[in-house]
C-alpha cells in the first residue's frame, strides 16, 4: 500500500480565481479531494478539477455542536489518508485561518506518521485589507474571534484597527440559523464602552467571485444589534485615536527626530474623508 499523505489548501473568495497555482496543482493531482466551500462557482471549479471531489458540507446538517462537526470532518479526512491515498482537503479562504479541522487533521496525520502540509491561501482579512484600504503596517492590526474577544476580556487599544471574526456566531457553540441579536447587543455594549457612542464600524463581506461586489456597510456601534449580520460577516472597527510616539525610545533606537512626523504627514495626504475608501462597483465584462 502507498503511504497516504495530506495537503490542505485554500480557495480564497474568487469563485476559483483566487486559487493559487500550487493549490490548483494539489487539487488536480490528488487521489481524493474533500472540500468545504460556501459558493456554487468554487464548488463547480473543484469538481471540474478533480472527479474524486466530495463535499464536506453535509457534516453540518442537523448537528447541535459545531465542535463535534469539526472533529467528524477531521476524522473523515484522515480516514482516506489512512487508506494510503494522496488526499487534498480544501477550505475556502486561507485553509489555516479560523479553520479547526485543517490544523487538527495535519497534527493528527503527522502524529500517525503521514506527510502532511498546508499551503497558504487568500483569507477574508486579506480581502478586507484590499477592499477597505487597511494596511496593518501603518497602525498595526488586532484580530480576534468575536467570542474570544468577549470571554477573554481582550484589553482595548483604540489606536489600532480591530478585526472581529465570526460576529454572526458570537457566543454560539452550534451553527446558528436564527438571529443572534442578544449576543450582538452584548458585543455592542463592550465596544461602546471602549470606543464611545457614534464610532463608525464596517460590516464587511468579501465578494465570492470577480463579478460580485463586496458588502461594505458603515454603521454606528449603537446599530450593531439592529442590522443584518450573517455568518460570513466580519466586523471592522477602525482606530479611534492616534497612537502615541515614545520619543525617548525613538531616540534610543537612533531614529531621526522628524521620522514619525514626516510619516504621519505622508499618511494624511492619502487619507480620504473616511479612514478607508469605498470601492467603486467593479465593471462586469460583456454587460
Ligand atoms: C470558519 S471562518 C473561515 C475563514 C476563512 N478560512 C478565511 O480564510 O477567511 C468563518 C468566518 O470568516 C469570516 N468570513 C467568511 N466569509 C467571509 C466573507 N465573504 N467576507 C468576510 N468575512 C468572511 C467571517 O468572520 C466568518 O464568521
Amino acid at each position: 500500500m502507498d503511504a497516504g499523505s495530506l495537503t490542505v489548501v485554500g480557495t480564497g473568495f474568487g469563485g476559483g480565481g483566487q486559487i493559487t497555482a500550487d493549490a490548483a496543482n494539489a487539487i488536480a493531482s490528488s487521489e481524493k479531494v474533500l472540500y468545504l466551500v460556501p459558493d456554487a462557482d468554487t464548488d463547480e471549479w473543484i469538481r471540474a478539477a478533480n472527479p474524486t471531489s466530495e463535499s464536506l458540507g453535509d457534516f453540518y446538517l442537523g448537528r447541535a455542536s459545531r465542535f463535534e462537526t469539526y472533529l467528524d470532518i477531521t476524522e473523515h479526512i484522515l480516514s482516506f489518508v489512512r487508506r494510503g491515498l494522496r488526499v487534498c482537503a480544501v477550505f475556502y479562504g486561507h485553509p489555516g485561518v479560523f479553520v479547526f479541522p485543517s490544523h487538527e487533521a495535519i497534527i493528527r496525520a503527522g502524529e500517525e506518521g503521514f506527510t502532511a502540509r498546508m499551503l497558504p491561501g487568500v483569507s477574508a482579512e486579506d480581502c478586507l485589507f484590499s477592499d477597505l484600504g487597511v494596511d496593518p503596517g501603518r497602525r498595526g492590526c488586532r484580530t480576534f474571534d468575536a467570542t474570544d474577544f468577549l470571554v477573554r476580556r481582550r484589553q482595548p487599544d483604540v489606536t489600532v484597527p480591530l478585526i472581529l471574526w465570526q460576529v454572526g456566531a458570537v457566543g454560539r457553540t452550534d451553527y446558528p440559523r436564527d438571529d443572534n441579536r442578544a449576543n450582538l447587543a452584548i458585543l455592542a455594549e463592550v465596544l461602546l464602552m471602549q470606543y464611545g457612542a457614534g464610532h463608525e464600524v464596517v460590516i464587511y463581506e468579501a465578494a465570492f467571485g470577480p463579478r460580485r461586489d463586496p458588502v461594505i456597510e458603515f454603521i454606528c456601534l449603537e446599530q450593531l444589534a439592529e442590522v443584518p449580520i450573517r455568518l460570513i460577516s466580519t466586523l471592522y472597527v477602525p482606530p479611534r485615536d492616534e497612537p502615541v510616539i515614545d520619543e525617548q525610545m525613538a531616540a534610543r533606537l537612533g531614529m531621526p527626530e522628524d521620522f514619525f512626523p514626516r510619516r504621519i504627514d505622508a499618511a494624511s495626504r492619502y487619507r480620504p474623508s473616511r479612514p478607508y475608501a469605498q470601492p467603486k462597483p467593479r465593471p462586469v465584462p460583456g454587460r
